[in-house]
């Protein structure tokens, strides 16, 4: 494949994902992104709110009941941007991350399969915790954010608080490219920073279909919106002696961010989302491997896994790994490596995985998200590539928090409870802590959040059928540690030695004046914290 095409291929994708507190409209958005790039013709279709029945396994039971987003997948959309003068398709790969607070380490993982983040808020709410955890994240790995305050068509703060809040909270600077006209739950049309336009919106019945705009001139405008117009054109004015215009270094640099107004419910400012990120993300680039050494997006194939997920479907248990491409070409049926064992992987089927629906992918590109099925020996962070051999770095895991044992309930399930937790391991679930003391029917499960065990549990009995109890432990926080360490540590009250799966030697205190204490105690034994995602 000539690096040309693979060159133009990249220049015309997009991957990012919607950060955002629960509730702030991530789905609402996502099905109106399908919408306005005719995906779908009209809203209610990924969801199943429109009266679709699909086949659901227990898990996905789990996860609709709690409202939550457990699987992570990707939405691929075509569009040709507005002015476009060759209408020049784009492809925006839509990567969709868990909502719950506890997903944090799977959260982190997807992160990193995008080049840029919407950060989506509810006019009314402004910044929600949840939304500045994945915005920490975001700024840790260096990517960039655009911002969406969405719901505008329901009463909510001001422009300038909103603009306000966000810079004095997290330090990054809004760079609004347009500015609604009326205001929070007046929702007319957007002033166009840039050309100074007007568009003006007309909502459709119910939301459900792309909300016509018509574009008119200040003048016109003025004439038409009166006082909502001057509001919004003061607003801009002020925004541009304050220096907020776009700059695409700063956003780049993480400095600033493009800032959109929106209403996902009634699809106002939709396309002018999509105009954004085609226009300010950034393309996608290639990465620097573990020897430093940088993988163009134009050399052979290579790509990471940054998810791994079972059960989707209990009608045909499988298995989906997750991959973003970061070089080259890839061409369902080639067969490539796998950088951790160099074992053959065969890319029979490889599987593009939005919601519930799923659809073979035949060629893909850097930026592109290609699920594979049956991907038994792959764990998210592993590189798979086409000669020459390149491996990126090992996505950092979290520091653990909460800590269980878990207990097989029927006795003559042994040989599928160890299977189902190798799986679970290996996929990332959590991690798994194992002591001689314990014994391996008893292993204990460390994750970032309590959830992780629940969806342990329900896992357990979805996809192997086996009864689990999940006891939690005393502790609180884990220290790295080694083998010479090991004795003395064990023989500590409120302490306990495992091994991590991967041979990490762990020790968990109950709480942190234990740890202070023994620190204090015994100075010279290993205590190292783990890395934690915001550090
Ligand atoms: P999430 O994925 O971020 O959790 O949010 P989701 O899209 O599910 O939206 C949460 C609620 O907010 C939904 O209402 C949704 O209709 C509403 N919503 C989303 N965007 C907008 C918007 O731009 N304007 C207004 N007014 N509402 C919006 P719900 O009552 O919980 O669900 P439903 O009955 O509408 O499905």
């Amino acid at each position: 494949m000539s690096s040309a095409v693979i060159a133009s291929e990249c220049k015309r994708r997009r991957t990012f994902a919607i950060i955002s507190h629960p509730d702030a409209g991530k789905s609402t958005m996502t099905e109106a992104l399908a919408l306005h790039t005719r995906m779908i013709s009209e809203a209610g279709a990924v969801h199943g709110k429109g009266g679709r029945r699909a086949t659901v396994s227990d898990w996905m039971e789990m996860e609709k009941a709690r409202g939550i987003s457990i699987s992570s997948t990707a939405l691929q959309l075509r569009y040709a941007a507005t002015g476009d003068p060759d209408d020049f398709p784009h492809v925006i790969n839509l990567v969709d991350t868990p909502g719950h607070s506890d997903f944090s380490e799977d959260t982190y993982r997807v992160l990193t399969a995008v080049d840029a983040a919407v950060m989506m808020i509810d006019a009314a709410k402004g910044l929600e915790p949840q939304t500045l955890k994945l915005f920490q994240v975001c700024r840790h790995r260096g990517i960039p954010v655009i911002t969406v305050i969405n719901k505008w068509d329901r009463p909510g703060q001001a422009p300038l608080e909103l603009i306000d809040e966000i810079t004095e909270r997290i330090g990054l600077i809004p760079t609004p490219l347009y500015i609604p006209v009326g205001i929070a739950g007046d929702f007319r049309g957007l002033l166009d920073r840039r050309t100074g336009d007007y568009i003006r919106f007309t909502r459709t019945a119910g939301g459900a279909k792309i909300a016509p705009e018509e574009t008119m001139t200040a003048d016109a405008a003025a004439a038409r919106e009166g006082d909502a117009w001057t509001a919004a054109l003061e607003e801009s004015e002020l925004l541009a002696e304050l220096g907020q215009d776009h700059d695409q270094e700063m956003f780049l640099a993480g400095q600033t961010s493009p800032m959109l107004f929106t209403s996902a419910m009634l699809n106002f400012g939709v396309r002018q989302l999509l105009d954004s990120i085609i226009e300010y993300a950034p393309e996608p680039k290639g990465r620097k491997a573990i020897d430093n050494v940088e993988r163009e997006v134009t050399d052979p194939f290579s790509a990471v896994v940054f998810k791994v997920q079972a059960g989707m479907d209990t009608s045909h248990r499988d298995r989906l790994a997750f991959m973003r491409i970061v070089s080259g070409e890839f061409e369902r049926g080639m067969v490539v490596t796998h950088a951790q064992t160099g074992k053959p992987f065969a890319t029979k089927y490889a599987q593009a995985v939005f919601g519930r629906d799923r659809s073979t992918v035949d060629t893909a590109y850097p930026g592109d998200v290609v699920g594979l099925v049956n991907a038994m020996a792959l764990a998210p962070g592993d590189t798979l590539f086409i000669d020459p051999k390149v491996q990126y770095p090992p996505i950092p895991s979290f520091a653990p928090e909460h800590f269980s044992a878990l207990r097989v309930t029927t006795a003559d399930k042994y040989k599928q409870f160890r299977k189902a937790i190798d799986q679970l391991d290996a996929e990332g679930v959590v991690q798994v802590l194992r002591n001689d003391v314990r014994g391996d029917a008893s292993p204990v499960l460390a994750a970032v959040g309590p959830m992780q065990f629940e969806v342990v549990t329900a896992r357990m009995k979805a996809e192997f059928n086996v009864d689990t109890v999940i006891e939690p432990l005393g502790y609180s926080l884990a220290r790295r540690t080694d083998e010479q360490s090991a004795d003395e540590l064990a023989r500590q009250r409120g302490v306990e030695v495992f091994t991590r799966s991967d041979g990490a030697v762990l020790a968990l205190f109950s709480d942190k004046w234990r740890l202070q204490f023994i620190e204090k105690e015994f100075a010279d034994l290993t205590l190292e914290p783990l890395v934690a995602a915001a550090d």
